[in-house]
């Protein structure tokens, strides 16, 4: 192992920055000790219509689970993302879009984002959306998408964003869930110079909605595309005839803003939902504090508008800020490996934020494309999405930010709405690989397996004591499911479903999951969705899947499959069922490794025991445990003889 040592706060940092370390500590004092007093102060950082008089009540259970912030105050978010930016910035470039072609790149300012949003609000409108319907949102990274999602917002219409990369059939899923009637996509995509059939994916889906009223096809690439007269309508058409004054909805502080499908131990994806003013609140406290924004800086996130990281820290919390915030479509490896430098250079980014996954598959073309390039612009790194591991924090401050930009590791959560655990770059001394403190209102607790709350430092799972405003407020059609998920595994409290270490700093090292979620390359999986889509295939009667250590992924999906009798493996089979998942789900999902297995490790009454096929996955066969609970333990000599990780 290389030294990891602790890196100080910089001079210059610590007097530029919004807090520095004694502020950070006065304000987060201040934020538990007087939550309402607190936030009451810093949710004025909105445009109300009607000013809210309370400010927080909610409750984590045993008997009743609700969250509710700023309840009586009315806002907009589209509103708060544009209208009230037009006085004094209007002309400043809302959005950079960088297309995937380098020669494609596109400005917008606040005025322009603000009419095309109106525009296309009222085409909506035209073809029936009203305040309260869900709208299914289906696009690649253009700047419609950021028009589609504000549209929605300025209607008081939730949207749902499906990232363009999952399956029709997960997108069906997505749909009929929300029961959701109006789809938003376009002909195509490009990602590294490769169209993805999005509209063709849509068509699709929809043989299985037939409660979808209208899709509004963005004409992205001119592609050839099918088209059902009477269901299917140009965006450009909508926006060419619409008006471009369009009044925000006023909207109250608690109602839906947007749902997010996100992947959870069980069953199917879940609605997280997430309402108006907290989530705004929180989105836009937290962009300018982790990223230090000050007025003029040019920032990028390349996550995908399509996760909770894109919602929050592309679009909603810098347009509340009135940032510059940049958008790209493209990949981080096309044309080559210095894509990411040449656009840093290219619109002089200050501050960039990214996922361990792709600092890690870039770690590896080695120091020659980061080279390639100055960066001279880059002020702060941060890191989303997944542990990361030190060997990649070290490059990514060395290398990357040549040693001048402090690294913010930010641990949330799809249902946290924004950042809960991290540094703050004028405040907080950094240790590579730690996501460090939580941010103002944010109350971690480490409990062990009977729920009790852990001192000093300690290693257990990791809770929240109280709300913060931008928590979710349920799952969409399921507050039961809410309430069974978050609070009843430790009763009275917020579990995150991480396991986490605090140092003797105080300092917290998130572990990873505890529950049977994986995170390959930042994408959230439940290993029950993998499983459900292999044992649909009718060559398999059985599957089990677990995550394993994977050099640039953090995690990939290792498959146990036992075929029905008379099937036999093959290396076809194997492609087979690998496309199969793709297709399924999407992508993402795709198993790296699959074991044939002639059955699974069961305990006597049936239960698969996972944390053996772990074990074997992870290459940690030497350390299976207890076996003798098993109804028939050989089944473990050949998994371990036959294992694929090795
Ligand atoms: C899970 C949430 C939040 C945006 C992207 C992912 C893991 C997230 C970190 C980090 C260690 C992290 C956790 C968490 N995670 N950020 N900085 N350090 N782990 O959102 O899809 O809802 O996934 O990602 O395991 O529970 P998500």
């Amino acid at each position: 192992m290389f030294d990891v040592h602790n890196f100080p706060v910089p001079a210059e940092w610590a007097k530029r920055a919004w807090v520095d370390a004694a502020k950070y500590q006065e304000m987060y004092r201040r934020s538990i000790d007087d939550p309402e007093g607190f936030w009451a102060e810093h949710g004025k950082r909105l445009d109300w219509i009607k000013p809210y008089s309370k400010v927080k009540d909610c409750s984590f259970g045993p008997d009743d689970v609700h969250i509710r912030w700023f309840e009586d105050g009315t806002l907009n978010a589209s509103a708060n993302c544009l209208d009230r930016h037009l006085e004094k910035r209007g002309d400043q470039t809302a959005i950079i879009w960088e297309g995937d072609n380098p020669k494609e790149d596109r400005k917008i300012t606040y005025r322009e984002l603000h009419e095309e949003v109106c525009r296309f609000a009222n085409g909506l409108k035209s073809i029936g959306v009203k305040r309260g319907d869900r709208v299914t949102i289906y696009l690649p990274m253009i700047p419609e998408i950021a028009v589609a999602v504000l549209a929605c917002a300025r209607l008081g219409a939730p949207h749902s964003v499906v990232f363009g990369g999952f399956s029709p059939d997960s997108l069906a899923g997505r749909i009929v869930d929300c029961d959701s009637h109006y789809l938003i996509t376009s002909d195509e995509g490009v990602r590294g110079g490769r169209p993805i059939p999005l509209k063709a994916n849509a068509d699709t889906a929809l043989e299985r909605c037939p409660d979808v009223k209208k899709v509004v096809v963005v004409k992205r690439t001119g592609g050839k595309v099918d088209w059902v007269d009477g269901r299917d309508v140009w965006y450009e058409d909508l926006v060419a005839k619409a008006s471009p004054d369009c009044p925000p909805e006023e909207m109250n502080a608690e109602d839906p803003l947007f749902l997010l499908y996100t992947s959870g131990s069980t069953g199917k994806p879940k609605g997280v939902l997430h309402t108006t003013g907290g989530y705004m609140v929180f989105a836009a406290m937290t962009h300018q504090y982790v990223f230090d924004y000050h007025d003029g800086d040019i920032y990028w996130c390349t996550a995908d508008v399509g996760w909770v990281t894109g919602h929050s820290y592309i679009l909603y919390g810098p347009l509340a800020n009135g940032a510059t915030t940049l958008m790209f479509e493209g990949v981080p490896n096309y044309p080559d490996a210095s894509r990411f430098w040449q656009v840093v250079d290219k619109h002089k980014v200050n501050i960039f934020y990214t996922a361990p996954t792709a600092i890690r598959a870039l770690m590896r073309e080695g120091e020659g494309p980061v080279k390639a390039a100055s960066r001279a612009s880059l002020r702060l790194l941060g890191s989303v999405g997944e542990p990361i591991n030190p060997e990649a924090w070290l490059w990514y401050h060395e290398v990357v930010g040549d040693g001048r930009c402090p690294i913010v590791d930010t641990w949330w959560q799809t249902e946290t709405g924004g950042i809960m655990i991290t540094p703050l770059p004028g405040a907080t001394k950094l240790k590579p690989g730690s996501g460090t403190l939580p941010f103002f209102g944010v109350q971690p607790a480490l409990v062990d397996g009977d729920g009790k709350i852990l001192d000093g430092a300690a290693d257990g799972n990791l809770c929240m004591l109280d709300s913060w405003p931008g928590q979710m407020r349920t799952i969409f059609g399921d507050h039961e499911r809410f309430v069974q998920t978050y609070f009843s595994t430790f009763p009275g409290k917020y579990f995150s479903g991480d396991g986490c270490r605090r140092d003797e700093d105080g300092y917290y090292w998130i572990t990873g999951r505890v529950d049977d979620v994986i995170n390959v390359s930042g994408h959230r999986m439940g290993t029950a969705e993998v499983e459900s889509a292999l044992v649909a295939h009718d060559k398999v009667a059985e599957a089990a899947v677990v995550g394993y250590p994977h050099d640039i992924k953090g995690q990939g999906i290792y498959a146990y499959v036992t075929l029905i009798a008379g099937e036999e493996p093959s290396d076809a089979l194997m492609a087979e069922l690998r496309k199969w998942v793709r297709k399924e789900i999407g992508p993402i999902a795709t198993p790296d490794l699959i074991q044939w297995a002639p059955g699974l490790p069961k305990t006597r009454s049936g239960k698969i025991m996972r944390r053996i096929l772990r074990k074997i996955a992870e290459n940690q066969h030497g350390a299976l445990g207890d076996i003798s609970t098993l109804a028939d333990p050989a089944v473990v000599d050949d998994l371990v003889e036959n294992r694929q990780n090795r």
